[in-house]
């Protein structure tokens, strides 16, 4: 019979959390995830901020302050990935960036983030 001690328990305990969560971070980036998050972006956000995420639209001529452009340098470095699900989630007062928590689930207000980040800000693998 092999013998397992305490401490090789516990290694191997860590090893399956670990396992665990790098499942888990991987599972929130599955392609499906970014179609659909690519989807939510043509269909509520692009009007606003541009199909390129640049915010050169109709609407920019319009909206003061207007809407953000995901792809300069300033966003990239300001925009966390939490403020920008709790913009999306919550909207920001006074602006025309509604909250979306009564449209979007919030897997669909992570998608959507994802998918700024990834294809638009360039800031995500
Ligand atoms: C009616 C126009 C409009 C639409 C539609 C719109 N936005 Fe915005 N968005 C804005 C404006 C205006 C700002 C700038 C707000 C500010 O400067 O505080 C903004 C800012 C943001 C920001 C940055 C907020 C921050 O923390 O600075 C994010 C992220 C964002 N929008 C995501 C989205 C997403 C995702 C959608 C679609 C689900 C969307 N927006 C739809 C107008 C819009």
């Amino acid at each position: 019979m092999i013998y397992i001690t305490s401490k090789q328990k516990k290694q191997s305990l860590v090893f399956l959390l670990l396992a665990l969560i790098s499942w888990a971070s991987h599972a929130s980036a599955n392609p499906a995830d970014l179609e659909t998050g690519r989807d939510i972006f043509y269909k509520h956000c692009k009007a606003c901020h541009g199909d390129k995420g640049d915010g050169k639209t109709f609407a920019s001529n319009v909206l003061n302050p207007p809407p953000k452009n995901f792809t300069a340098k300033k966003s990239k470095k300001e925009l966390t990935e939490e403020r920008m699900i709790q913009s999306v989630t919550k909207g920001r007062k006074g602006t025309a960036m509604m909250p979306w928590e009564s449209r979007l689930t919030t897997e669909e207000i992570r998608a959507v983030v994802h998918y700024i980040r990834k294809k638009l800000m360039e800031v995500e693998q």
